[in-house]
């Protein structure tokens, strides 16, 4: 390979190009990344099967939203002491929170009684400072005046091991025709041996026997990411950070449309005071509280310095389009969607003279924040409406904010009938790509000429969620969880990911951002695999995959400007490259995707001083990282020296490197 460094032949990299894409499934927010250790706090159900059945969109209603059996549940309390715990829906703790607990103390209790909360599968106990807070009503007609508080305590689920505990006084008579909400501090001294631990409440029997008392919003928050209140988990938060991305699309991703219009995600209904946001039931199979909600996000890119990537409703809600029209928006309704798309870019940029942006200002975020970028809707290539919806939003929102990057979500794709959506110059395509190691090896040229092909000109792209979702095999992708589907990303799956990412590296005029889909998997309840980032409760089992490390190795060392490589002998594959340079740092990226190393002569127009390299590799291409085994699969430090592994020479007035490089490897030399 012949590198040059000419500045006359460089282009200017993608400076967003790698991105996170973030959507609630596999728990990835509550039960994630959403530090709220509670799980079910508000009574709304946690984890529910749905009337679906599973298909590439990942679920696909079956019956009609009215049919879905939805119910509010006890999921993840637990009586102590012989309480009785039960679900009230007449005593509801606010418009929105309609559901709470009832909590019956038998007059035979004796010792401790009262509930506890077994968080999403375990609670990570360590000597730090945890908010706790309840709402509580006592039942009017029996409230007797002797109970004066209750204890709040993390404890252990295996052994007698109460790693802190707090009084609440309740100070006199508690009001019984309104819930009384109480916080308080629990800091434990030691780190419980494992995450097998819950939160309790607990009355003395002495006191309470015989007393009927209603809970609801019991909350548990750990010091959170940046010590956001509400905020994100803090080590969760750091990998991203970790990763350099760029931007954070957001919210969705199926979850954004909704199983129904009315079950979408509403940004109205998401912000402000927790106890007024209602939740909502998550097309992932599971409830979401909606605590991680549109100025959470908001935040969270603000607190990781990324772009938010919005995606706005088009409409359509899982699986609606032209299949279940009920859950289609019609063509006469549809301003009331781009309306509350203008009014949702306004909360997040609007001035605090704006209406908007004044409620924004109101919760507690004077400052508008950066928004470059706004997508029309999901997936819109099933649809068949899309053509005529995405230029009403486009016409309307532009209008009202010229200066973001449209993204359409369909556009005229020959394989796919019947679909004709035109995205004029200047605007953006969202495609997605779940495939096999060899189909990312044959796109490898996918978007060279991208501009010259007609139907595109003008147009950038954004590959919004992309990974190896399978082994090769006949027939291609295998979708149905067979023994093709990955459960973790693998060695192979890294390389097939880092060819299609140096593909889009090469042609920064075209591909302009990139997001791995999807981001989060907890280990006790998900989804979809293969997941980028594994976790479960405790942060000792967290899991950064092989894709992970792939991407954060091209998002740390990518330069400034593209250089051109002039191949002299040999063709891609089994080896791939590309080169980019920052300041005088030249950065060469290799992918060896065969079983054997591959050798390398790299001639540079400059004298080479130090090749510094950092390398992921594996010797089995099916090799993945897991608990236990978690950075069996990582990225590995290295420097070259002349004589030690590799030759490095001068060249003419340049300089020349041979060294083998590594079989099934992804792989960063840094020239100076
Ligand atoms: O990433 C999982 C799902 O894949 C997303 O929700 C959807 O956009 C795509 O089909």
């Amino acid at each position: 390979l012949k590198v040059t460094t000419k500045s006359g032949a460089r282009n200017k990299t993608a400076p967003f190009l790698h991105g996170l894409f973030f959507e609630d499934i596999n728990h990835s927010g509550d039960g994630g990344l959403y530090a709220e250790l509670i799980r079910n706090r508000a009574f709304q159900g946690s984890d529910v099967t749905f009337g679906r059945v599973p298909n590439q969109r990942g679920a696909r209603i079956v019956s009609s939203e009215a049919e879905i059996p939805w119910a509010p549940t006890l999921t993840a309390w637990g009586p102590i002491g012989g309480a009785i715990l039960s679900l009230d829906l007449v005593n509801p703790l606010s418009e929105a929170l309609r559901t709470v607990m009832r909590v019956d103390i038998p007059q035979d209790a004796v010792g401790e009684v009262g509930f506890y909360n077994e968080g999403w599968w375990g609670m990570d106990v360590r000597p730090q400072n945890y908010n706790a807070s309840f709402y509580i009503r006592p039942n009017g007609a029996l409230y007797a005046k002797n109970v004066t508080g209750v204890k709040v305590s993390l404890r252990s689920n295996l052994t007698d091991d109460i790693w802190a505990e707090t009084d609440v006084k309740f100070d006199g008579d508690l009001s019984i025709h309104n819930y009384t909400k109480f916080e308080t501090a629990l800091e434990p001294c030691v780190f419980a041996p494992n995450s097998n631990n819950t939160f309790a409440i607990t009355f003395d029997a002495k006191e309470a026997a015989g007393q009927t008392f209603y809970f609801d919003f019991i909350s548990l928050f750990p010091p959170t990411y940046k010590d956001r209140p509400n905020g994100l988990r803090k080590d969760l938060a750091e990998n991203l950070h970790n990763l350099a991305p760029k931007f954070l699309r957001f919210p969705g991703g199926n979850n954004m449309e909704g199983l129904s219009i009315d079950t979408r995600w509403q940004w109205k209904k998401n912000i402000g005071p927790l106890i007024d946001r209602p939740g909502r039931p998550g097309n992932w199979h599971y409830y979401n509280t909606d605590g991680l909600g549109f100025l959470e996000f908001l935040e969270w890119c603000e607190d990781l310095e990324i772009e938010p990537l919005l995606t706005v409703y088009a409409g359509y809600s899982l699986d609606s389009a032209d299949i279940h029209p009920a859950n289609t928006v019609p063509e006469e309704d549809l301003h009331i969607y781009i309306q509350e798309a203008i009014d949702q870019i306004q909360y997040a940029t609007g001035s605090i003279d704006s209406p908007w942006g004044n409620l924004r200002a109101k919760h507690g975020h004077p400052e508008p924040f950066s928004l470059k970028f706004v997508e029309i809707g999901n997936e819109d290539w099933f649809s068949d409406s899309y053509y005529w919806r995405y230029p009403r939003y486009l016409e309307a929102l532009k209008a009202a904010y010229p200066n973001i990057t449209y993204i359409a979500s369909q556009a005229t794709e020959s394989s796919i009938a019947n679909r004709n959506n035109t995205i004029p110059p200047g605007g953006m395509w969202d495609l997605h790509h779940y495939e096999t190691p060899q189909f990312f090896k044959e796109k490898f040229n996918f978007f060279d000429n991208w501009q010259e092909i007609a139907e595109y000109p003008g147009v950038t792209i954004f590959v919004g969620e992309y990974s190896v979702l399978s082994r090769d095999r006949a027939g291609g992708v295998d979708w149905e969880n067979g023994e093709g589907r990955f459960v973790y990303p693998t060695m192979v799956a890294a390389l097939g990911e880092a060819i299609f990412a140096l593909a889009m590296e090469r042609n920064p005029q075209v591909v302009t951002l990139s997001s791995y889909a999807p981001l989060f998997q907890n280990f006790n309840s998900y989804q979809w695999t293969p997941d980028f980032i594994g976790f479960s409760a405790d942060p000792n089992q967290t899991v950064l995959s092989t894709s992970y490390y792939q991407q954060q190795m091209f998002s740390h060392f990518k330069g400034a400007e593209t250089l051109p490589i002039i191949n002299t002998k040999g063709d891609f594959n089994p080896l791939w490259w590309h080169a980019s340079i920052e300041g005088n740092r030249v950065f060469v990226k290799l992918v060896n995707a065969a079983q054997a190393a591959v050798p390398l002569t790299l001639s540079i127009d400059f004298r080479i001083k130090s090749v510094n390299g950092t390398i992921l590799r594996h010797d089995d291409e099916y090799g993945f990282n897991y608990i236990g085994n978690a950075t069996a699969i990582s990225p590995v430090k290295f420097t070259l020296k002349n004589g030690k592994g590799a030759t490095i020479t001068k060249d003419g007035s340049g300089g020349s490197l041979k060294w083998n490089v590594p079989p099934l490897s992804v792989t960063v030399l840094e020239l100076q």
